[in-house]
């Protein structure tokens, strides 16, 4: 399973690349606005920190122009994916992206018949948002599990991303369903290794150190 990390912050993206564990970057129009100046920059300085997919999102939401901002965000760097909504415009989109040959990352997807369409039509990625699912008291695994069976018994090559992830639990249980990307918010990649009996057992061994003959 590959680990995205879902933010445009540097530090952080630098921080989590130095942990080992960092093989792409998802952002988002709020993500980006956090982090205010050029957005173009921005993403250069990205792509220039991490060797890996870096999704970037269009903020325009009628087809041609998805299209137009989709090959503008591309031209930054070999490394952007192009993020793009799941709506009727987005797909059109991602039908003229990808026969542009570049590589889209389809978002905002809560239910299963999205993932199938925008397999179909030929995306790198899709997002189906986990935490945003539960929020509202659906079943996101059950949705996860349902892309996965979907994607296997066509053999999609469209790799499935994890996305709105919110805990540890999500991201095993992404991994027990069988997505091939998750993205994490900064703060996750810390709660991964967080066991108290790891750090009551280390003290113990440190402190039975100190005690030796
Ligand atoms: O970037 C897409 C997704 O991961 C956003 O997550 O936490 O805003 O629901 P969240």
């Amino acid at each position: 399973m590959k680990f995205f990390i879902d933010t445009a912050n540097l530090d952080e993206i630098k921080r989590v690349k130095d942990m080992g564990l960092l093989d792409g970057v998802t952002t988002n129009p709020t993500l980006a606005a956090k982090e205010g100046g050029d957005f173009r920059k921005l993403i250069a300085s990205i792509c220039e920190v991490v060797q890996g997919p870096v999704s970037a999102e269009v903020v325009a939401t009628e087809a041609s122009k998805m299209v137009q901002e989709g090959k503008d965000l591309a031209s930054i760097s070999e490394h952007v994916v192009v993020k793009l909504p799941t709506t009727p415009d987005g797909v059109k989109a991602l039908s003229k992206l990808v026969e542009a040959g570049i590589r889209c990352n389809m978002t905002l997807v809560f239910q299963p018949i999205q993932a199938l369409v925008v397999a179909k039509v030929g995306a790198t990625y899709v997002s189906p948002f986990l935490g945003r699912l539960d929020d509202i008291g659906q079943d996101s695994m059950h949705m996860l599990q349902s892309c996965r069976t979907i994607y296997d018994n066509y053999d999609f090559d469209t790799q499935i991303l994890a996305a709105s992830l919110r805990h540890p639990l999500h991201v095993v249980q992404a991994a027990e369903m069988g997505a091939d990307v998750a993205t994490l918010p900064p703060a996750l990649f810390d709660k991964l290794l967080n066991h108290p009996l790891t750090d009551i057992g280390l003290e113990k061994f440190l402190a039975d150190w100190q005690k030796r003959a």
